[in-house]
């Protein structure tokens, strides 16, 4: 049975397994996500949106679990913090194109880094991609409501 589809220079290539079996299990998201935070503490742009920024343990589980779920890996976002709503949990944070491209920065480092696979590689990178820009809350114009900080 095919699972997932994806593209990569040019040709459609299918997988009867999930992305979270392929890479091994959760222990490859714990450290994908203990890369990426790496960065994000030394990212000012990105600490001022956390509630907790001098403790990111909570933050750091929650993100793990939810790619751990989205991949193919048990539900246990579903199971701890319900349905995931991303981009209604991320309205209210400011996320405008430099908040999504400092995030993304870190993480597309972390996904290079931990990821010598190029296929795995290419659906991750797409999938981040897409996905910031889908939770960007801010068009970084001037016409942006004026109750944002900046
Ligand atoms: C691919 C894109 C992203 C994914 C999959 C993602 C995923 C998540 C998840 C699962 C949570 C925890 C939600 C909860 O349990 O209530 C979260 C929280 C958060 N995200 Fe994202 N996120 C993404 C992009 C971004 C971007 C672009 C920003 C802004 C730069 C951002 C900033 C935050 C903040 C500030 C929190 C709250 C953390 C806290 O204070 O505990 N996220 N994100």
């Amino acid at each position: 049975m095919i699972i997932q589809t994806f593209f990569l220079n040019g040709k459609t290539l299918t997988s009867t397994s999930s992305l979270f079996d392929r890479v091994g299990g959760i222990t490859f998201f714990e450290r994908l996500v203990d890369c990426f935070y790496e960065g994000v503490v030394g990212d000012p742009v990105l600490l001022v949106l956390y509630t907790e920024p001098t403790d990111l343990t909570k933050a750091r589980q929650h993100l793990t679990w939810f790619l751990a779920q989205y991949w193919g890996g048990p539900m246990i976002f579903n199971e701890n913090r319900g349905d995931p709503k991303l981009r209604m949990r991320h309205m209210p944070f400011h996320i405008g194109p430099l908040e999504r491209d400092r995030w993304l920065v870190h993480m597309l480092t972390a996904v290079n880094e931990l990821s010598q696979d190029d296929v795995i590689r290419t659906e991750l990178t797409n999938y981040f991609v897409k996905a910031a820009e889908h939770l960007r809350n801010d068009t970084g114009l001037p016409i942006s409501p004026s109750n944002y900080p900046r």
